[in-house]
């Protein structure tokens, strides 16, 4: 059993005040019956209806987080700030963690979520879900560069990476990148590996999801009923 309003604020969408003020004003009906009190508690089943649309039954959260630079993918640090700081007060007591990291100079998609499960059907390096990065290098990146990631390119360290797809743009300084595995650093390290440094990494999407194009960096949304049905058809 859970609180009606913080079961609202928990997708993200509203936050507590707001979830109060709809309830308080009829807009919601838990298991068909239209609800007054925020304060009641509700069973971990029930079906609500926000101006009649359902929502998700999920108990998780999921939000889509277009990464700034300059803040790093943990939910604490003592000295940096950190992706979770970013989120209103009650979304930072959900238990919320990014789904795989992007450096701190690195920007772009970022899935936050409580569902551990899913995460790890995001991450688990068997299931190769495709992540995709626009990069910007030092030197122009060539065929041979393409043909070497296509190849799967070993690391300075030695490490073999599996193969990864580069899709040269016309400025010859830039490409996409897509790799199925998340090792740490492993863009840079792929692209340090051909000479050919980055300077710019911003990651475009990861699995089903795409960066939506209308968030600017540091602001984020909760995924789109479309977009938890993709990821559910992952688990299967
Ligand atoms: N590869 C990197 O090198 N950095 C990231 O942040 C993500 C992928």
């Amino acid at each position: 059993m859970e609180r009606l309003d913080k079961r609202i604020a928990a997708t993200g969408r509203w936050s507590r005040k707001e979830a109060k003020a709809l309830v308080k004003s009829g807009r919601v009906k838990v298991d068909g019956q239209r609800a007054t009190d925020p304060e009641e508690k509700i069973p971990d089943d029930a079906a609500l209806l926000v101006d009649g649309h359902l929502l998700s039954s999920e108990r998780y959260t999921y939000l889509m987080l277009h990464k700034p630079q300059g803040v790093v993918s943990s939910t604490q640090d003592p000295r940096e700030p950190t992706v979770l700081g970013l989120l209103p007060p009650h979304l930072r007591k959900l238990g919320l963690f990014p789904v795989g990291r992007l450096d701190k100079d690195a920007e772009g998609l970022l899935l936050l979520t409580n569902d551990g499960p899913l995460a790890h059907r995001l991450l688990a390096p068997g299931k190769h879900v495709d992540k995709c990065y626009y990069v910007e290098v030092a030197g122009e990146l060539d065929e041979t560069d393409q043909q070497a990631l296509a190849e799967g390119i070993q690391l300075k360290d030695g490490t073999r990476c599996r193969p990864a797809c580069l899709e040269r743009l016309p400025a010859g300084n830039q490409a996409l990148v897509t790799i199925q595995e998340g090792k740490y650093h492993q863009v840079k390290r792929m692209l340090a590996a051909c000479g050919k440094p980055v300077n710019y990494l911003k990651r475009l999407t990861m699995g089903p999801l795409e960066l939506d194009p209308s968030l600017p960096p540091g602001a984020w949304r909760p995924l789109t009923e479309k977009e938890l049905a993709a990821l559910e058809a992952l688990r299967k």
